[in-house]
């Protein structure tokens, strides 16, 4: 019995290290602020930018702070997931690449995703509380959107 008990916990061991080494996320951090980062793009008041860089940085821009479980599979492949798949839909870092309609677009969802809590990522939330919006944080936000959003469409109109 001891022996068989000895060998799952050899194979659990061995396991756990193999998994380290499978699918690790690129965890490149961008030291200096990108040319396309979106405080080169639109006016972002400094309240805005606290509020994003706080809840919303770690998954849509390349400054990413990766807490010390997201270097350790599995969990690492969950974070990895969340921050891939959030970059991808809008990376702050990378505003500029984008067309005006999809910044339009973007700047709409944001007070939407936050109006109905669907953003910050609530499992986010339970390890990040500080992340969370005050309800103050989410109308400085909203208006912000509305703001940029409107100086868009005034620019496309032109
Ligand atoms: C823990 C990671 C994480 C955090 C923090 C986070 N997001 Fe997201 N966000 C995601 C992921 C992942 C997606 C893609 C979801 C999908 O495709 O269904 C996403 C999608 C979005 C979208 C696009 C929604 C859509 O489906 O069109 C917006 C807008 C957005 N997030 C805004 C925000 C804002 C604003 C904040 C901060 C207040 C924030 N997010 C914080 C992970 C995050």
């Amino acid at each position: 019995m001891k022996r068989i008990l000895k060998i799952v916990l050899f194979i659990l061991v061995v396991g756990f290290i193999v998994i380290q080494f499978i699918n690790r996320p690129d965890k490149t951090i961008l030291a200096e602020t990108a040319p396309d980062d979106i405080t080169k793009h639109m006016q972002v008041p400094e309240n805005v930018q606290n509020i994003l860089k706080r809840s919303c940085y770690d998954c849509h821009s390349s400054h990413t702070k990766w807490p010390w479980y997201s270097h350790i599979a599995p969990a690492s492949w969950l974070v990895g997931d969340d921050v891939t798949n959030g970059r991808k839909k809008m990376n702050f870092s990378e505003w500029g690449k984008i067309s005006d309609s999809k910044k339009e677009a973007r700047l709409n969802e944001v007070c939407e995703q936050i109006t109905e809590g669907e953003m910050p990522l609530p499992n986010y939330l339970i390890l990040h509380s500080k992340a969370k919006l005050s309800k103050e944080d989410k109308d400085i936000l909203c208006r912000w959107a509305e703001e940029e959003v409107k100086k868009l469409e005034e620019k496309d109109s032109e």
